[in-house]
């Protein structure tokens, strides 16, 4: 059997590092915003060529406090892709925000830059873009919009970890680059993680605070804050998996070409540039047949995902929540699409295996 995932497999090459970390953190005896946090959101910011970085509790959270440093009134609108996970817009409606959906670029999965400005009204107030399955978005012509139209830009990095566009890598192209460490991304941790990354002394003061308590000093609180903050544990596995994440986003890329090269044209692969350095967190492929191929797949011991079954629009907790519509081009990729097998612990082996018999369906 070729599982999807397996997650004691791709971290087996990290544990005995993790287990010096975490016997550390122990001896240590300090488990919430202390040094270990400190030397991960310092290297992770250094990594995504950014000036700050915060640790939060999770990639939700990182949307959610970003939200709430911008201060939008409740009833704002955000542009959001109509395709993406659903978190990305739970933020915005735990924000009392309002989610305008934005149909994507049926080429590249990813929000379409010439469909915004259409969306654009006196409430808008910022641009919710997700680069997703762990492609980058197309961000000089986004940039050239929000700037034009003083709207702020929040990343949704969940996927995208070490991503580039144009050679900068994703999360320092906006006001906020909000990331996710869930045990499944190309950086997870062990547990729930995320963080945010920004650019300025002011936003980073403000997220410190929105992350405990709304307080800077302890017991002295200035802000109405949450308790959002990622623990010492896992910024010592994190930081030990930094220095392994180009050594995981090139494996995926290495697996990745070989299905773009080795499947047959029936599968519509996803689409390749040299301006987007992807780091496929999913590989994805669209088929018309997609549920009969998925368990064609599974009869011959190949085990896939579907990112995602329902469009957002679709699920029953966002009747009457959102604007927009319709969505053909975000229902036609939820319909088609089939994620395969793309971990750092599949070997060249199991994607050629998984491309043979791919190729007889
Ligand atoms: C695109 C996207 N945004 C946000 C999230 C939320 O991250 P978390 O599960 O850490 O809250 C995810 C997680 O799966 C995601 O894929």
């Amino acid at each position: 059997m070729i599982e999807y995932e397996n997650l004691a497999k791709a971290n087996d090459k990290f544990f005995k590092e993790y287990g010096r970390n975490f016997q550390d953190t122990l001896q240590r005896g300090w488990f919430i915003l202390g040094s270990k946090v400190e030397g991960f959101e310092h290297s992770f910011a250094e990594y995504c060529g950014t000036k700050f970085c915060i640790g939060v509790a999770s990639g939700l959270d990182a949307l959610m406090l970003s939200l709430h440093a911008c201060q939008f009134q409740p009833g704002d609108e955000i542009l959001v892709p109509s395709n993406t996970y659903i978190a990305t817009i739970l933020s915005i409606l735990q924000c009392r925000l309002t989610p305008v959906l934005v149909e994507p670029d049926i080429r590249t999965y990813n929000i379409d830059p010439s469909k915004l400005e259409a969306h654009i009204t006196p409430r808008t107030r910022a641009i919710m873009l997700v680069h997703l399955y762990g492609k980058p978005c197309d961000m000089d012509p986004i940039v050239t919009i929000a700037q034009k139209n003083k709207l702020c830009i929040i990343e949704d990095c969940a996927q995208a970890h070490g991503a580039m566009y144009k050679g900068v890598k994703v999360g320092g192209f906006g006001d906020y680059g909000a990331f996710s460490f869930y045990p499944t991304k190309n950086l997870g941790c062990l547990g729930d993680g995320g963080a945010i990354l920004v650019q300025t002394t002011e936003k980073a003061g403000i997220l410190k605070k929105l992350r405990n308590y709304g307080s800077e000093k302890k017991y002295y609180n200035d802000i109405i804050g949450f308790n959002s903050r990622l623990d010492e544990i896992q910024a010592g596995l994190l930081s030990v998996k930094l220095k392994h994440l180009d050594e995981i986003n090139n494996h995926k890329r290495k697996l990745a070409q070989l299905y773009e090269e080795g499947l047959k044209s029936d599968f519509i692969k996803p689409v390749t540039h040299k301006d987007y350095f992807d780091v496929y967190h999913i590989y994805n492929v669209r088929h018309e047949r997609r549920d009969e191929l998925r368990e064609y797949l599974l009869r011959n011991e190949i085990k896939t995902e579907i990112h995602y079954p329902v469009p957002p629009h679709k699920q029953r907790a966002m009747q009457g929540l959102i604007k927009g519509g319709p969505f053909p081009i975000s229902e036609e990729i939820h319909r088609t699409t089939l994620s395969l097998p793309v971990s750092f612990f599949h070997t060249e082996q199991d994607i050629e295996q998984v491309i043979e018999i791919a190729n007889k369906f």
